[in-house]
């Protein structure tokens, strides 16, 4: 049995499964698998996650129960959920990621969209049997009183369902994104939006990025629910029970990056961009291609920065990394279209024998987009809106200096604001002139600014981010 259990959709490895049936693993990336792996090896930590691919389902298979045990990985033990397909899909591809992520990033702008009819009442249904799924395999595996750690919108409802199946459980729910005000909350079907409030506020302790979105999530359970909620002490009492509210920050582990950020694959992927760029300036981006990235305006505000300034023709490049995201959703797919036309028509513009203008990679490769963040000079940020942004916090790190132009919609600019170059992520004049801004600073600024910024992006890393929640329950 285990004392602290942490529940994703998406869990800290993958399975590949070969044309000869073996399977190989893969341990994911980003800097939440990479701080809980430290946490991990001390404590006695099992992950729940959905078995996602082919070879998870084998994985998951060939296990018995599933959890598969310290399989030469240092996240600790796993086990995967082998959901059914159409479930998983609904309550992932049709709940989570087309509805709840739409309205907490406030991407509702299409026509007809959001439409809650009797294939919502199904998807619904499978959202809360996923939720379901979970919770039982947390209750089967925690031990007495253990502390479990529920993470993002995919597992909203697990908090209450766990609560039900097991009272002595301590449970901490964490959500990556923004939330949205009741007026845009107010969007989901009534008893949707009082299901997922009632679901996490089954939790001890709701935590959110930032303030403001911790404000909002009280917001709507004051409006919603008619909750007892306050906000100096941040608690929200409902049903007579009371949840705590904290606000943890997630930054990165500045010497794990530069670590991997210094491996022989980055160094030569950084030689090959410098033959390929030669001394010009670069601007760079790093997304996966998501929509509430604003990519389209980005490139949108580098082609307004090279009409109006001519004198940059020829002595800049916009190095744009767009990775592939959740194709499953025909948005996801006509967005990839958008930003690839896009970057086409800076091309076509302005391209000359000798100068390619934009660079877009829409292939996933990790080593080159760390090469990259070590050459920027510029770094562009402009998210629609965003529960945190770790690019943001990655790229001061590995480049303290480039300028960082930022959204003022994201999480990050709470804690990096002051230093960046802050912008409103729908104008694309001032993006285009906080691009211009950032490549004349003068170097000193450039460097004084930088070493503000990589500070304030290491204060708080992933394995400080866990411990802080852990304590928490205590
Ligand atoms: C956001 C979410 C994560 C999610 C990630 C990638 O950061 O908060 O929970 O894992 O996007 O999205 P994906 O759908 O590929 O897991």
């Amino acid at each position: 049995m285990n004392a602290i259990l942490v529940a994703s959709n998406r869990g800290p490895v993958s399975f590949t499964l070969s044309e000869d049936g073996s399977l190989s693993m893969r341990r994911g990336g980003g800097g939440l698998v990479s701080g809980l792996a430290e946490v991990a090896r001390d404590l006695n930590m099992l992950w729940v996650c959905a078995a996602l691919s082919d070879g998870d389902r084998g994985a998951a298979r060939l296990a018995p129960g599933g959890r598969l045990d310290h399989a030469g990985y240092d996240t600790g033990a796993v086990r995967m959920l082998d959901i059914p397909p159409t479930i998983f899909h609904r309550a992932y591809n049709a709940v989570a990621n087309s509805t709840l992520w739409f309205v907490n990033h406030l991407l509702y702008d299409t026509p007809n969209r959001p439409q809650f009819d009797a294939r919502f009442g199904r998807e619904w249904e499978s959202y809360q049997a996923y939720n379901e799924a979970f919770a039982m395999a947390l209750a089967e595996e925690a031990g007495h009183g253990a502390r479990v750690m529920v993470q993002d919108y995919h597992l909203s409802l697990v908090p209450a369902m766990l609560r039900g199946e097991r009272p002595d459980l301590r449970v901490a729910h964490f959500s990556h994104t923004p939330w949205a005000p009741p007026e845009y909350f107010n969007l989901l079907p009534d008893d949707v939006g009082i299901e997922l409030l009632e679901g996490i506020l089954g939790a001890d302790h709701a935590g959110f990025l930032t303030a403001r979105w911790a404000g909002a999530f009280m917001d709507c359970c004051e409006a919603v629910l008619g909750a007892g909620v306050d906000r100096v002490g941040r608690t929200v009492t409902h049903g007579g029970r009371t949840t705590r509210i904290g606000v943890h920050g997630l930054g990165v582990d500045g010497d794990a990056l530069w670590a991997r950020a210094r491996e022989p694959d980055v160094e030569s992927h950084m030689t090959a961009l410098r033959d390929q760029v030669g001394d010009r300036r670069l601007i760079v981006r790093i997304d996966r291609t998501e929509l509430s990235k604003n990519i389209v305006r980005g490139l949108a505000a580098y082609r307004e920065f090279l009409s109006a300034h001519p004198e940059w023709h020829g002595r800049v490049v916009h190095l744009a990394f767009a990775y592939p995201s959740r194709h499953d959703l025909p948005e996801y797919r006509e967005y990839t279209a958008a930003v690839q036309r896009c970057a086409q028509e800076i091309e076509d513009e302005y391209a000359t024998e000798d100068w390619a203008p934009v660079i877009l990679n829409v292939h996933d490769d990790y080593p080159r987009s760390l090469a990259a963040y070590r050459l920027a000079d510029v770094l562009l940020v402009n998210p629609i809106r965003d529960g945190m942004n770790l690019v943001a916090k990655e790229g001061p790190v590995l480049s303290p200096n480039s300028a960082l132009v930022l959204s003022r919609e994201a999480g990050a600019a709470a804690e990096l604001g002051e230093h960046a170059l802050l912008v409103n992520p729908y104008d694309v004049s001032a993006t285009a002139a906080a691009l211009h801004a950032g490549l004349v600073m003068p170097e000193a600024e450039r460097a004084r600014r930088g070493a503000l910024l990589a500070a304030a992006a290491t204060a708080l890393p992933p394995h400080r981010w866990f411990s802080d929640q852990l304590a928490a329950l205590k």
